[in-house]
């Protein structure tokens, strides 16, 4: 069937000026919505893949007057791609929060976001951050499952439901975490399926609070949210996820830290408050999943990271991966007017963590050469145990993401694919069903082509990186940061759900 559009024309908006072959047009807005029955194919399609590929990303940089400054700053746009049948089908939609229908409906920005901020007075801001009253949910960061429902996050207290079809988002809130900040990386419980997330509760005093929320059947209202643990903190540091193991849940506090008065009252947008203060060195908290109680102590040098990798127990240890930065500077990175500009991104490291119980040691290795972000596993396999491999993007000599990677963290070598002018996301393993290897499966990645200023979904088998297949789409996709698949959505007809 021919591919539908909403839409005139498919040139991208505010792109104009993206050169030829640089990663630019990967920062510049996406207008356009279409819902396309059948992409234009190349290769085969594993049989055995059948599902969506949901994802999330900022595409919409500009608000009336106001240019959003940082890369995490841009309105949420979800992504689908529906594997069916050996064919491949896609749709996209702004996700309709409430920040995107107040700027929408206003034609100015009403939320503040990452490093971007509406000019706001200062009661306002005092009571945005302690009462939560009027938190953005700009959810641009990751998208997961809880039970039958499905949600796009961000690192406010307000997920957003959506419909994994249709795109189109719920009126109901799933849930509310407890405190102004949160992760968009949570875990599963492997027994009950509850979401796992960690939350900042700021005030006159702060403190961590480590939460679970029931996977159980939507009921029409947000469901509560139980804290597992809280620890006291002055000032909190800023994580973007957490390490989980069968019976730790483990916090690692880089030396980025915030004085939650300042945020509020300093006049700056939400990451210029924070502070980096490597005498401080990186602190990891162990906190136990059943009592809640935490296991304090365990100190390393400074360092920073967006992403654990995975965590497991080994004897007298807890293992912690993450891919780990020196210091901040990654943050600064992100500014969209220096991605724009070409100015290259500071490599993360695969860094081994090893936390000995019995003296709180912490000692480090690097698990591999080359660098790696934006890391995946086989996670349904391998989260919480021993496990061999990491999925990611590398940096290439246009100083930003252009390589699809795989490590094997025994030590063995590194595989990688790319090809010229073009920019990867995030590699999203899927296993294969019976599969027996860690690494069997297919990996799925929203590639932008930059001369072709077009995206195109890549399928690589997950053991070699070879290419399986690639379906194009007729526009750019600015780059996003996660998704999920999922086998539950193998029919995408809209009209069905509608
Ligand atoms: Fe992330």
């Amino acid at each position: 069937m021919p591919q539908s559009t909403s839409s005139t024309t498919l040139a991208p908006a505010h792109a104009a000026d993206a050169p030829a072959t640089t990663p630019a047009l990967g920062f510049s807005t996406l207008e356009h919505e279409l819902s396309a029955d059948e992409l234009e194919l190349h290769g085969a399609l594993p049989a055995w893949l059948s599902g969506s590929l949901l994802r999330t990303g900022p595409a919409k940089f500009e608000l009336g007057e106001k240019r959003m400054r940082h890369w995490f700053d841009g309105l949420a746009m979800l992504h689908r791609f529906t594997i069916s049948g050996g064919q491949v089908s896609y749709g996209n939609r702004f996700l309709e929060s409430r920040s995107y229908r107040a700027a929408h409906e206003r034609g100015h920005m009403v939320y503040g976001e990452f490093a971007t901020d509406p000019c706001r007075s200062l009661f306002s801001r005092v009571q945005t951050l302690f009462s939560g009253g009027a938190l953005p949910d700009n959810a641009n960061i990751n998208v997961t499952r809880l039970g039958k429902r499905f949600i796009a996050m961000t690192e406010t207290p307000l997920p957003v439901q959506f419909d994994p079809r249709t795109l189109k988002a719920a009126e109901v809130r799933p849930y509310a975490a407890p405190g102004q900040l949160s992760t968009a990386h949570p875990h599963a419980d492997r027994a009950s399926g509850a979401m796992l997330n960690y939350a900042a509760k700021l005030g006159p005093r702060s403190s961590y609070r480590f939460f679970e929320v029931s996977a159980g059947a939507d009921r029409g209202r947000p469901a509560a949210a139980r804290v597992i643990g809280s620890l006291p903190v002055r000032e909190p540091a800023y994580m973007h996820s957490f390490g989980l193991t069968d019976r730790w849940l483990v916090l690692a506090e880089f030396p980025l830290v915030v004085n939650p008065l300042a945020l509020a009252l300093s006049g700056r947008p939400y990451i210029e408050n924070y502070r980096w203060k490597p005498q401080r060195g990186t602190r990891f908290t162990l906190v136990d999943r059943a009592t809640g109680k935490a296991l304090k102590g365990f100190q390393s040098g400074a360092c920073f990271a967006f992403h654990h990798v995975n965590a497991y127990e080994d004897g007298g240890e807890v293992v912690v991966d993450m891919c780990a930065y020196p210091d901040a500077g990654i943050v600064e990175d992100l500014y969209l007017e220096r991605l724009r500009a070409g100015k290259a991104i500071s490599p993360a490291a695969l860094t081994r963590f090893r936390l000995r119980l019995a003296d709180r040691s912490v000692s480090s290795e690097r698990l591999a050469d080359g660098d790696i972000e934006l890391p995946r596993i086989n996670y349904g396999r391998c989260n919480e145990r021993p496990y061999r491999y990491v999925w990611g993007n590398g940096a290439g000599p246009s100083g930003w993401l252009e390589r699809i990677v795989k490590v094997d963290t025994s030590g063995e070598s590194t595989r990688s694919w790319s090809e010229p002018g073009c920019y990867p996301g995030e590699p999203v393993f899927v296993a294969r069903p019976e599969a027996e290897r860690e690494d069997d499966g297919a990996l799925l990645s929203v590639v932008l082509d930059a001369a072709a200023r077009s995206s195109f979904l890549l399928v690589l088998d997950a053991a070699n990186l070879g290419e399986l297949a690639r379906a194009r789409v007729p526009h750019h996709i600015p780059f996003g940061f996660h998704g999920m698949f999922t086998s539950v959505v193998a029919s995408a007809t809209p009209a069905e759900h509608e």
